[in-house]
């Protein structure tokens, strides 16, 4: 997989993706998340491969094992590069979801989400009753993950010097919640610059808002790029 930034495509609709997309002249790494894919469907995932893009379908399946692991032979035969399910659904649906994947296509790559990144210790706490600290719950859901057999997680930037500890450098880290210095947090809470996301250990950044609101779109995103890929890992 390309170690570009993942460009977040959070659009409503196929023409505002294509129009978007137009701008840039090179291929890229895109996420293709629910409110793009419940408008457009599957059609779109062809267009945006045959332009030559990678493409993260972050769809955060969590359901019963046995649907998440159907789901995932559907999701097998789209042509994507990466998949997503929510590790709250437990070590047997991660399981399951490896084997529907597994069954029909050996490349895609499948992460689960820990915990988003818009959740505060707070939420934590008081909505989902998790009374540890967010690290130690990030940290417990990446090593059921990896246990099931996924190849990684989605996290915030923050906590992937402990996961990289725990389950690897190879583990996949994709980290959402990266902002540029003095730019919108929007509805953000763990948040990090790209040069601090690859410091810490991510292997992967997405980003959405401060490329795709941005008024120089393809500028926003040489420029993040570049911090991204010239930080160095610690
Ligand atoms: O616009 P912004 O950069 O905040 O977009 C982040 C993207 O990453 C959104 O598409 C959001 O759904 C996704 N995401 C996230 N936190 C997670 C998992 C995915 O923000 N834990």
């Amino acid at each position: 997989m390309r170690q570009d930034p993942i460009i977040a495509l959070d659009f409503a609709t196929e023409a505002e993706v294509m129009s978007f997309l137009a701008q840039f002249d090179e291929p890229l790494f895109v996420k293709i998340g629910m409110e793009l894919f419940y408008q457009t469907g599957p059609a779109l995932i062809d267009q945006i491969k045959a332009l030559g893009h990678d493409i993260f379908l972050d769809l955060k399946l969590h359901d019963i094992p046995n649907t998440v692991g159907k789901a995932m032979e559907g999701l097998a035969k789209l042509n994507v590069d990466l998949v997503n399910v929510h590790a709250a659904g437990g070590t047997v649906m991660m399981q399951r979801a490896v084997e529907g994947l597994r069954r029909h296509n050996k490349d895609i790559k499948i992460i689960a989400v820990t915990q988003l990144t818009s959740t505060s210790e707070q939420q934590l706490h008081d909505e989902q009753n998790i009374q540890t600290s967010m690290e130690k719950a990030v940290l417990n859901y990446a090593q059921l993950a990896k246990q099931a057999g996924l190849d990684g997680v989605v996290c915030s930037p923050l906590e992937t010097a402990m996961i990289r500890e725990h389950c690897g450098a190879d583990f996949l880290k994709v980290t959402p919640g990266i902002r540029p210095a003095n730019s919108a947090k929007d509805d953000q809470q763990r948040i990090t610059t790209p040069e601090q996301a690859r410091q810490l250990g991510s292997t992967h950044i997405v980003v959405g808002r401060p490329i795709t609101q941005s008024d120089h779109p393809v500028q926003s995103y040489h420029q993040i790029k570049e911090s991204w890929l010239n930080a160095c890992q610690n």
